[in-house]
């Protein structure tokens, strides 16, 4: 049953939104680095032992996330940022293509891939460029080896966004779900919050989430192709 927007919404994304603009998923085929998977790569452990290979995964999926743009999917949540009060975007993702299409307040769960920062002093920034001139990057200021600004398993997720995102799951009246295995935590605890707190669920995915059971209305597809019709019908 379809029913129109009343009242806070929260949308939860993951990387199948990007999928389309050309970024692999994590646990789809493409997901693979050599023959490493994320969860092999994207650790505090893996960085101490070798940083020069966790730095080169991540060069290569920031070169091939720099020459993606947002879809329409993605524009679609921002078109609903700006039409709706009370809309709240909670991304896993740290490709930045959500701030590209234009969304303004995106709480960043997972951090950003261009955001690098010192283990050491502290020190952070934002550099875009692909390939990166020197593996790994070093401080400007204490010449320790930077760090992707990241958040990666095992480490906590940011609190003050972990915050605003739960305050969301709280209130929201719609939980739309796009594009994530919601199998990665906290994230994935987020919907069930909302539903436990009456809210609609929505899921969007090509594939079936241990999500899907929960939802009210399942759209069973591509992001860039569903996610723009359900906003164009409501
Ligand atoms: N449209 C909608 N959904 C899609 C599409 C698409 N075009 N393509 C793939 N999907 C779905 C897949 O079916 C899958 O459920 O997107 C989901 C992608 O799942 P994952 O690769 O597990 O990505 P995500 O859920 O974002 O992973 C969560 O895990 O590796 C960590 O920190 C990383 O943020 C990431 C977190």
């Amino acid at each position: 049953m379809r029913e129109p927007i009343r009242g806070p919404v929260l949308v939860l994304t993951g990387a199948g939104i990007s999928a389309e603009s050309g970024v692999p998923t994590f646990r789809g085929a493409q997901g693979l680095w050599r023959t490493y998977r994320p969860e092999q790569l994207a650790t505090p452990q893996a960085f101490r032992r070798d940083p020069v290979l966790v730095w080169e995964w991540y060069d290569w999926r920031r070169g091939l996330i720099g020459a993606c743009a947002p879809n329409r999917a993605h524009q679609a949540l921002a078109e609903m940022e700006a039409a709706l009060p009370g809309f709240t975007l909670v991304t896993q993702n740290v490709d930045g293509l959500h701030q590209a299409a234009g969304s303004r307040d995106v709480l960043q769960l997972h951090g950003s891939i261009w955001d690098l920062r010192c283990p050491a002093c502290r020190y952070e920034t934002t550099n875009r460029q692909t390939p990166l001139p020197e593996i790994p990057p070093r401080c400007p200021e204490c010449g320790e080896t930077l760090r992707p600004g990241v958040v990666w398993f095992g480490e906590p997720l940011p609190a003050g966004v972990l915050q605003a995102a739960w305050e969301a799951a709280k209130n929201c009246s719609l939980v739309l779900v796009v594009g994530t295995s919601a199998v990665v935590q906290p994230a994935a605890s987020l919907p069930l919050v909302a539903l436990q707190n009456g809210a609609r669920l929505v899921e969007v995915n090509v594939a079936e989430t241990p999500l899907s059971q929960y939802a009210h209305e399942v759209l069973r597809g591509p992001a860039a192709e569903l996610l723009p019709q359900w906003w164009a019908r409501m």
